[in-house]
């Protein structure tokens, strides 16, 4: 048996594999940000995992940039992620939950008109756009924040790791990567500030250590830890010294004692290309705790980082997306559904439109953005031209769905070329309505029937559950590789 199956512990914590879902965010605790049941079922669908990372979790108000991602900040939302640790909790699967603050990676729409906060003054200028809760808007220029208002944003850390152990959880981990509030601090990039908390790479560390010093108040090191992205360009990053930047937070981080640094050391989420990419080799002698590597890994990719001693445990995210079950199938060598779902290029919204359907323009592959509506039938009333589509809301069901719909009959998922058009939509008011419709999920009701097309996929293998949930008789249709799984889902 490879590896990737043995059993692995950190301090008291155990791991049943070496199988790790990476924090993805998911944008489906609504816009009170309060995790539900159905953000339960997703993770304990992944609990075949050696370790749960939660999606991103902001800790403030300030905090926020990401429409309906889940907050630990409130008591209610404390409350929400007990339904989900008291689901994974049955499995014993470990679950950590990850402490968020987009800083300049978000916009004054969310917060009553008050500009979002940063190290420095440096906008995001990628080209990109944010999604707001009043649209697509460009990014804006960050305020700094003052000394002040970094040791309060320290002790809304400290805070959040409180909650985040009321709520049940098995440990924290530290989003230090992927540009948000942390790494902003962190590059010379982003921070040109001339106090103690810019400058010199131990004055930009400054911010990150005080964060994780001040959750080392509340957790046990063997049960925080923190994600960095030495090669990343995600949020527009990438410095010109950031081997000698990375390697000293390493080696300072070494220090603090924590329980794992988890490496996006793959480049299949966007590289910087400032230099040679940094690897997990290189971090091995610096950091001496466990190591989780990530990003565009394959199992046998995964199985070499663990069995060369690189890496200790490796992260999956599109992929774990796509395979609720892949532990499972890494274990079968079943085929994995494709998550090129997540990463279609060009235009995946094909085909004929009828009255009352919408075609979607402009999909940005990855980022939840399903594209806008381009036409719309003319008795379409729910929505216009220019509306926009979140892929992140429509797969609230997993991943895209080239056409989600609701009929009288209830919801139907289906995908081009496994039906008539005209049997997917006899009466729906197009894939809008389904949005709103997925947002309010007690809409599917008890003695309702459902088709399912591709119930095998991501999306519709979550449709199934969800819709057995509500006591909803369900069809699945899938290709015949996947039929015992789709059974096994009580599929009728
Ligand atoms: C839809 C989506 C949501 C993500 N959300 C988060 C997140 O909340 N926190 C985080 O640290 N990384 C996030 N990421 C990055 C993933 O954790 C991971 O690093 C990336 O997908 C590369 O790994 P993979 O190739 O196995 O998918 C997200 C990625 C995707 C595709």
């Amino acid at each position: 048996m490879s590896a990737m199956f043995d059993s692995y512990s950190i301090g008291k914590l155990q791991f049943n594999n070496r199988i790790v879902l990476a924090p993805l965010t998911r944008g489906r605790a609504g816009e009170r940000r309060i995790p539900n049941a159905m953000m339960a079922d997703y993770y304990y669908q992944r609990a075949g995992a050696g370790l749960i990372i939660t999606e991103a979790t902001v800790i403030s108000p300030q905090a926020n940039g990401w429409n309906h991602s889940p907050g630990i900040y409130t008591s209610k939302m404390v409350e929400g992620w007990k339904t989900v640790t008291g689901k994974v909790g049955k499995t014993k699967t470990p679950i950590f939950l990850q402490l968020w603050h987009c800083g300049r990676a978000s916009h004054s729409d969310f917060h009553n008109g008050e500009c979002p906060v940063s190290a420095s003054a440096v906008k995001i200028e990628n080209g990109e756009l944010i999604h707001t809760p009043l649209g697509k808007k460009s990014y804006e220029t960050p305020r700094p924040l003052t000394v002040d208002e970094i040791k309060r944003t320290v002790d809304d850390y400290r805070k959040a790791a409180k909650n985040a152990k009321e709520a049940g959880f098995s440990g924290v981990e530290v989003h230090g990567a992927n540009g948000y509030l942390i790494n902003q601090f962190l590059e010379s990039k982003t921070n040109n500030r001339d106090d103690e908390y810019g400058g010199s790479i131990e004055n930009r560390f400054r911010f990150f250590k005080k964060v994780i010093e001040a959750v080392l108040e509340v957790w046990e090191p063997e049960c925080v830890g923190v994600r960095i992205s030495p090669n990343g360009i995600f949020n527009d990053m990438g410095s010109d010294d950031y081997r000698e930047t990375f390697l000293y937070t390493a080696q300072e981080l070494n220090k603090l004692n924590i329980g794992y640094l988890h490496i996006l050391d793959g480049l299949a989420f966007g590289f910087h290309e400032k230099g040679d990419p940094m690897t997990l080799a290189e971090f091995r002698p610096v950091f001496k705790g466990t190591i989780i590597g990530n990003c565009g890994y394959t199992f046998e990719l995964a199985r070499e980082r663990i069995e060369s001693d690189d890496a200790d445990m490796i992260a999956f995210g599109r992929s774990f997306i796509s395979n609720p079950d892949l532990p499972q199938r890494f274990k079968n060598n079943s085929p994995l559904n494709p998550s090129d779902d997540m990463m279609r290029k060009g235009d995946p919204f094909i085909g004929k439109f009828f009255t009352g359907l919408m075609k979607p323009k402009n999909p940005i592959p990855g980022t939840g953005l399903a594209g806008e509506v381009e036409t719309v039938g003319k008795n379409a009333k729910l929505f216009r031209e220019g509306d926009q589509i979140f892929g992140e809301s429509i797969s609230t069901f997993g991943t895209y769905a080239e056409f989600i719909c609701l009929s009288e009959e209830g919801l139907l998922l289906t995908k081009p070329g496994n039906i008539t058009y005209e049997e997917a939509a006899p009466t729906c008011d197009g894939v809008l309505t389904s949005l709103n419709f997925l947002k309010q999920l007690a809409y599917i009701r008890s003695g309702q029937s459902i088709l399912i097309n591709g119930a095998s996929g991501s999306l519709g293998t979550t449709a199934v559950l969800l819709a057995r949930c509500y006591g909803t008789e369900v069809t699945g249709v899938c290709s015949n590789t996947n039929l015992e799984m789709v059974k096994s889902l009580a599929a009728d």
